[in-house]
């Protein structure tokens, strides 16, 4: 049997037509994909506007520049890929680690606790983690009551919704960020978008995917100024030839993570390995994770991963804790009190899920898993 890793990409003739015909255009970057792929992803998340980058990490760079000034304590979560934090950092801001609500996402009853003890917290960076909406009564309560700014890191949930909200319709945040990395729900490869309803941050981020340049129909045609110190974070027309096709399948792809989880759900009931969150709609399932309590098994966690890959299943962690890391370390974070969050690290994993995943795989890591916890 083929090697089963936690996520991958689906791929079809007609995204490599797509991807083709543009190759074939007088346009490779800077042309009408990008702006058509803008558009689109706009539409499909419900905000004014998109500006499509060069990757997820991208996008969080450049609404952090936006966003923010250099020393401000931004609140953000520990459970995340090192690119959230990372980005404040490039900002020259000050990450403070909150500690995780036990479905995974920031607890944002500590981030309340820290913005009463300290008003001088400017903004809070949330992860729709796994997939999974942020309460969005609680942020818009936050960022009224307390003026903080805020961004959702949406790389994991483009296509959730919850409360008839849509992720990265930033209807209760300053913007949004998506990635499009083969592992999300759909890819260009590389990729990543921000998005936003603020015209002005959405015109100071496109500044600065570009250099800083502006130009305007007013001046004459060779000029051009700069006006801030930017970037080269354009995205291709090919990149994005391949988003708009993959944006086409979309919600297909969505509707099979999410029959692909309530299956998870029903054969994990009354075993070891305890869901996450059982589906209840709120998630459109970038990742799905169990969580097992090690000392009451015969095999560690490592084992378990070490004998699943040799069973042909790549079982994956999300996350080793952020701030807990070599370099965080170096720059005195790693003894927060986050206790939810170590609890979270020493029992979970994450189990394949993607839409070309078939039931018989599927069923396969299923037997296999409990099969090795078991054992
Ligand atoms: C939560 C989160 N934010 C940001 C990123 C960065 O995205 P990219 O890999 O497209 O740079 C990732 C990527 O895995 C992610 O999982």
């Amino acid at each position: 049997m083929e090697f089963i890793p936690y996520g991958k990409q689906w791929i079809s003739e007609d995204d490599i037509e797509a991807v083709v015909e543009t190759m074939r255009s007088d346009y490779l970057t800077t042309g009408p994909k990008v702006q058509a792929f803008e558009k689109s992803i706009a539409e499909y998340c419900g905000a004014q506007y998109a500006v499509a980058v060069s990757s997820g990490t991208a996008a969080l760079h450049l609404a952090s520049l936006a966003l923010l000034e250099e020393g401000d304590k931004v609140l953000t979560t520990p459970n995340s890929f090192l690119a959230t934090s990372n980005a404040l950092l490039y900002a020259k801001a000050q990450p403070i680690f909150v500690d995780i609500a036990p479905e995974g996402n920031i607890d944002l009853d500590l981030c309340e606790e820290a913005l009463k003890k300290d008003p001088t917290i400017k903004a809070i960076y949330p992860v729709a983690f796994s997939g999974r909406m942020l309460d969005q009564e609680r942020l818009a309560y936050l960022r009224e009551k307390y003026a903080v700014k805020i961004l959702e890191d949406c790389a994991h949930a483009i296509g959730a919704e919850a409360e008839g909200i849509k992720a990265a319709s930033c209807v209760n945040s300053d913007c949004s960020i998506l990635s499009f990395h083969p592992v999300k729900h759909m890819t260009t490869g590389e990729g990543g978008a921000v998005t936003t309803n603020d015209p002005d941050l959405y015109r100071q981020i496109m500044l600065l995917r570009n250099h800083g340049m502006f130009k305007s129909s007013k001046m004459k045609p060779w000029e051009y100024e700069m006006h801030t110190l930017g970037f080269n974070y354009r995205i291709t027309d090919m990149q994005c030839a391949l988003g708009l096709s993959q944006l086409k399948k979309l919600d297909r792809f969505i509707r099979r993570r999410v029959a692909l989880a309530k299956n998870y759900d029903t054969a994990f009931s009354d075993t070891v390995a305890k869901p996450l969150y059982l589906y209840d709609g709120r998630s459109s399932y970038h990742l799905y994770v169990v969580r097992v309590d090690f000392e009451q098994t015969k095999i560690s966690k490592e084992e378990l991963f070490v004998a699943a890959r040799e069973r042909g299943i790549g079982l994956q962690l999300h996350y080793i804790p952020i701030n807990k890391q070599p370099y965080y370390r170096s720059l005195g974070y790693g003894e927060e009190p986050t206790p939810v969050m170590d609890r979270y690290y020493r029992e979970s994993f994450s189990l394949p899920i993607y839409p070309k995943l078939t039931d018989d795989q599927q069923r396969y890591v299923i037997e296999t898993i409990l099969d090795l916890l078991d054992g």
